[in-house]
């Protein structure tokens, strides 16, 4: 089943194909990996996906619904959540605090006045106690190492309670204990038949990962298939190469 697909995408940035017709189904229950060289598109397709960059043409279905634009305030009600490549915390906020404004979903200067229930502090503990974070959470967002702020970030993404997870390297610059958390997070969102997509450059981890991988290369679709088949593609190797 198709929870979220794509038709003909298209944006450009002056004279730069971004997404040049990129067509794309990401299937309920599975991790789909979007892979390829820098600057090939994969976070400008994440960043349509979540209204962040508006399209120039194509349309996105999400549940039977055609859409030719997303808006990043209309996710919450689409079902969509993404993590960023730059990460995005309130540094100044503690990591408690950064994961209790998602739950009230208000403005991040109200959240903070807000009295939070103790269901709210609850959920918000078990998601630090997943991500090796607990110890952290009274301490401000600003101290946390690089790893620990993308953690912060991925626990913010699953207490949105999304459909659909949009996840742009997540595992780039973590320790492998960390490395082992994320992979964790992944496998329990599919086990919860989650629609995942992972940005990903380490093979070796979307081998492990996914059932399916996209290639993309220069604003386009290079190959879609499993990873096997996908990653010993002659054409899928040399975009990588650089042959
Ligand atoms: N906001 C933007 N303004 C101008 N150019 C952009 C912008 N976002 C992306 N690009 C360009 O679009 C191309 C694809 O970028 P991106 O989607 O970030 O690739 P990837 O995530 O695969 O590395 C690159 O040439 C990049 O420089
Ligand atoms: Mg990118």
């Amino acid at each position: 089943m198709h929870l979220l697909e794509t038709h003909n995408l298209k944006k450009s940035f002056g004279g730069v194909h971004a997404v040049d017709g990129v067509s794309l189904s990401f299937e309920k229950g599975k991790i789909t990996g979007l892979v390829g060289p820098n600057g090939s598109g994969k976070t400008t397709v994440m960043n349509i996906l979540s209204g962040f960059v508006p399209l120039d043409s194509g349309t996105i279905t999400i549940l039977d619904e055609e859409l030719s634009h997303v808006y990043s305030w209309d996710m919450p009600e689409l079902g969509i959540t993404r993590t960023f490549q730059n990460i995005r915390v309130f540094e100044q906020m503690t990591i408690l605090d950064n994961l209790l404004i998602v739950l009230t979903r208000r403005h991040p200067v109200t959240a903070m006045f807000e009295r939070h229930t103790q269901a709210h502090v609850t959920q918000a503990e078990e998601i630090l106690e997943k991500l090796g974070l607990s110890h952290q959470k009274n301490n401000l967002a600003v101290n946390l190492s690089y790893g620990q702020r993308k953690l912060l970030e991925i626990g913010r993404a699953l207490l949105m309670k999304s459909d659909v997870y949009l996840f742009d390297e997540p595992y780039a610059g973590l320790f492998p204990e960390m490395v082992k958390l994320v992979t964790n997070v992944m496998q329990e969102l599919r086990a919860a038949g989650k629609t995942v997509v992972l940005i990903e450059h380490n093979m070796s981890i979307i081998r492990a990962l996914c059932d399916t991988v996209i290639v993309m290369d220069a604003g386009k679709v290079l190959a879609v298939g499993t990873p096997d088949h996908v990653l010993s593609d002659r054409e899928v190797i040399s975009a990588y190469l650089g042959e």
